[in-house]
């Protein structure tokens, strides 16, 4: 069977791309699907390559029983035409995005802000970056990416 891939992307690739494969790898394990999805996270910068997710992301993640496990790496134009579906958290991510997919000649990949999906998103399609926040931003920031990962699967599993 041919599996669906999906890569989550943001700036640092250990706040948010992190926390929403984490969410997206939950929702897939608990419908027992995992065969069926290739699932991943990169960011667009590479400072902190190799780093585990920032403690706040670990943290509001396991208060919600998932448990996060990635190490940072950075985007590779290849991952444009290796992933089907991919997610990016905010403008400056998918900007990113469509200058690495024109270094490959255009890529295979689908590229979406990842708020589409999310139902209670209104005109404000970004995941902000809870980098320079508090607490709070993070809490908000993994409800937003629940909400969309919830919506994603759907509409991909379809
Ligand atoms: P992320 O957050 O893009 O959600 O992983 C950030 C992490 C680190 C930095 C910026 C954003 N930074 O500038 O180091």
């Amino acid at each position: 069977m041919q599996r669906t891939s999906v890569l989550f992307v943001c700036l640092g690739n250990i706040c948010r791309s992190p926390l929403a494969e984490g969410v997206f790898r939950h929702l897939v394990e608990e419908r027992a699907w995992s065969e069926r999805f290739e699932i991943d996270s990169a960011g667009t910068g590479g400072w902190h390559v190799g780093e585990p997710p920032d403690p706040r992301s670990q943290a509001v993640a396991r208060s919600h029983g998932i448990v996060l496990d990635s190490r940072a790496r950075r985007l590779e134009p290849e991952d444009l035409d290796r992933f089907e579906w991919v997610l990016a958290m905010d403008r400056e991510n998918l900007a990113a995005l469509r200058r690495a997919a024109e270094r490959i000649g255009g890529g295979q990949a689908r590229l979406h802000l990842l708020r589409e999906f999310d139902p209670e998103a209104g005109s404000d399609l970004e995941v902000p970056d809870p980098y320079y926040g508090g607490n709070d931003g993070f809490e908000q920031v993994y409800a937003m990416i629940r909400r969309a990962c919830e919506e994603l699967l759907v509409e991909i599993s379809e």
